[in-house]
Parts: structure tokens; sequence; C-alpha cells
């Protein structure tokens, strides 16, 4: 049971002092009662704004298409962020929405997107190591060398002292391969690359653990179930 006004601010639908307007004004109801006091209790299910049950009372996880150019910090001053593709509401929910680990401005592909902390815990911690899969542009022919290299586990990047985990990469063409990944630092796939003399141009994600980007466009999402980690 939550307070009405905290649930409506919580999913987004106006402030917590806006709430007695909408809840004056005949807005919500619970049980099909027009609501009276913005302090009253409800269960989310039994709640309708405008007469539509509440939006994703329990939660969001989205399968989010990160195209080129969008950053995945909450502030603006980096350029538009991935949160300004997502419909307003859901860009005022609080726990905010926010990305399960994150890809730089100039990286592609697939990005989670939830106001669930426990999965971006899980899902970022080193411990549950979920294999990601890059496909990286290169500005030089890639050295076959590379692939022990990368899967040697003794790879260190510059400026730090603890060699990356194993890594698979397979090599798609002249300056095109895909790398697996099982952790997650920051530039890793830059670095590493740099770290065997080339330079990454594109950079794609195409899989987060068992999931894929599918056909979906860039700039869309689409939902996944709030247990899908379990
Ligand atoms: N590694 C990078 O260098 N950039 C990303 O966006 C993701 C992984």
């Amino acid at each position: 049971m939550r307070r009405l006004d905290q649930l409506l601010a919580n999913l987004g639908y106006c402030s917590r002092r806006e709430a007695r307007a909408w809840i004056d004004g005949g807005r919500v109801t619970v049980d099909g009662v027009p609501a009276g006091d913005p302090g009253q209790k409800a269960a989310p299910a039994s709640v309708r704004a405008d007469g539509e049950p509440l939006d994703h009372p329990a939660g969001l996880l989205l399968l989010f298409h990160k195209p080129v150019g969008l950053v995945c910090s909450h502030g603006d001053r980096e350029g538009p962020n991935v949160y300004s593709a997502l419909p307003e509401r859901w860009r005022q929910r609080n726990p905010p929405v926010t990305s399960i680990g994150r890809l730089d401005k100039d990286t592609s592909g697939l990005l989670l997107l939830t106001d669930r902390s426990v999965l971006v815990h899980r899902l970022t911690s080193p411990k549950h190591k979920v294999p990601k899969v890059y496909r990286a542009t290169v500005d030089r022919d890639l050295s076959p060398d590379l692939v022990p290299s990368f899967a040697s586990g003794a790879l260190l990047l510059a400026g730090e002292t603890v060699p990356c985990a194993p890594a698979t990469l397979t090599l798609l063409s002249a300056r095109e391969a895909e790398l697996t990944l099982t952790e997650g630092r920051f530039h890793q796939v830059r670095r590493m690359f740099s770290a065997g003399g080339a330079s990454v141009l594109a950079l794609h994600r195409t899989r987060f653990g068992e999931l894929d980007l599918g056909d979906l466009p860039a700039g869309q999402w689409r939902e996944l179930p709030l247990d899908l980690f379990g």
C-alpha cells in the first residue's frame, strides 16, 4: 500500500504537491471510486489515473538501441542524453531510469535502461561476468597476434595495474573485429585496441548476455520482463 501522492510522483505523473489537484479534479480512482485525499493509501494495481491503469508501477526494464551522439549521464552538459529518447513521464520517475553500465557518446548499440537499482548492481558487478559483445572498426589492419594477446588475461591497459580479464577477439575482416568482454572498464574496448596499436573508428554493442538487438531500429526500445534476470 502506498500513499497516492507518492505513487503519482514516483511514477512521473506530477509532483507530490500537484497530486492534490489531480485528486481534487477527480482524475484518480481507487477500486473505481474517486480518491479523496493525497495521503490515502492504495495498492498500485487498484489505482487508475485519467481512467488508465498506472504506468509500470513495478518498474521498467528497457532494451534500448542507442544511436551514436547520445550520452549516458543524466545531465545535459555533454550533449543530449539517452533519456531524452524516452517518454516524458518515464523521465520524471523516481527512482530515475538509469543505464545499466554505459556506452560512450560515439558508441551505438544495445543499452539496458531501468529504474530498478538492484538490476544495475547485479548486472554491472564484475562478479557476474555478463558477456558483452562489441563490433569494432579500426584505423589499420589488425594483427592476428591480438587474438592471443586479448585472450591471455595479461593485457595491461595504460595507467592500470590489474590486467584485463581474458577476452575473445574474432577478426571479421582486415579492419573489423568482434570482441567479447566480461568486464566493463572505462573506454575498455577503445583502450584494448589502443594497447594493440589501433584506434577504434566505430564501435557498436551487439549483445548483452543473452540479449541482442534483433531488428530494433536505432533510437527505439523494447520492454523486457522485470524478472528476466531472476
Ligand atoms: N568500451 C568502450 O571503449 N566504449 C564503450 O562505449 C563501451 C566499451
